[in-house]
């Protein structure tokens, strides 16, 4: 049977498309992307959604990541994103507005599940923590390839307010900080991130690790620390991941 899903990756920006090829993690066909509507009301984002599936083409099941804690298929927070989510059965109005199958999980437990499969995670046991470096500071914690998940480590409090609101990629570009300073807040972050959690290793992913030449040699701290190397397409196919494929997990879906 076919091996291929459809992931959707809903972010502050944009909302990026694409069929995937579950056996390989490579987008199995165009790439579609569309902005984010503003205000990204529940009804506003579904509309772009249903878009994005219709030029994706083909059909069955989908994934989607929201950038929030999604517990039992409710949205649960709305940090980045329009307070109007909360309290949303996602999997139930995506399939109410798609006709399809749906998945939802949080945006960084997708790409880090994507780079534990297919990416710099592969093969590694033990504690792995991927960070996502964009809007805000996503987490997605790994136990022997396990995820424990909506972790939100991004939300630790680091110089009196939220690591993200200090320490995120979007804080750079806003106070336009050098690589080098940024960097000096992202070792604040990892040591703090060390203090509490001990990982074996640490994934940095977000669109911002394609340059992480540019920052993470200025990052010295006792676990290792590695760039992601799905870049921008490790939403896509981390969401497609939790498309509802198998008839196990349709019928966990539609029982809920
Ligand atoms: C949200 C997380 C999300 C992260 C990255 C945070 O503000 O609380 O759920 O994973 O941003 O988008």
């Amino acid at each position: 049977m076919t091996n291929h899903a459809i992931g959707v990756d809903i972010g502050g920006t944009g909302i990026k498309g694409a069929r995937v090829d579950l056996a390989s993690g490579q987008l199995a066909g165009e790439r579609v992307r569309i902005a984010t509507p503003q205000p990204a009301t529940p009804d506003a984002i579904v509309d772009v959604v249903n878009r994005v599936i219709e030029r994706v083409g083909g059909d069955g099941p989908v994934g989607l990541t929201l950038p929030a804690v999604i517990r039992g298929n409710v949205v649960r927070t709305a940090a980045n994103i329009d307070p109007g989510w909360i309290g949303v059965n996602a999997v139930d109005t995506f399939a109410a507005a798609t006709g399809r199958r749906i998945g939802a999980v949080n945006d960084a437990d997708a790409a880090g599940l994507a780079e534990m499969r297919y990416g710099a995670g592969r093969d590694r046991s033990g504690v792995v923590i991927m960070i996502t470096l964009g809007t805000g500071i996503g987490s997605a914690v790994f136990v022997d390839g396990n995820l424990v998940p909506n972790s939100e480590l991004g939300h630790l409090p680091l110089r009196q307010v939220d690591a993200e609101d200090w320490a995120a990629e979007s804080v750079r570009e806003l106070e336009d900080l050098s690589w080098k300073k940024w960097a000096r807040r992202l070792q604040a972050y990892f040591e703090m991130l060390e203090r509490l959690m001990w990982p074996d290793l640490i994934i940095v992913g977000g669109g911002v690790s394609k340059k992480s030449a540019k920052f993470l040699h200025h990052i010295d701290v006792q676990t290792d620390v590695v760039p992601a190397e799905l870049f921008n397409d490790a939403g896509i196919v981390g969401a497609a991941l939790f498309a509802p494929v198998t008839d196990a997990s349709t019928k966990e879906t539609t029982d809920q």
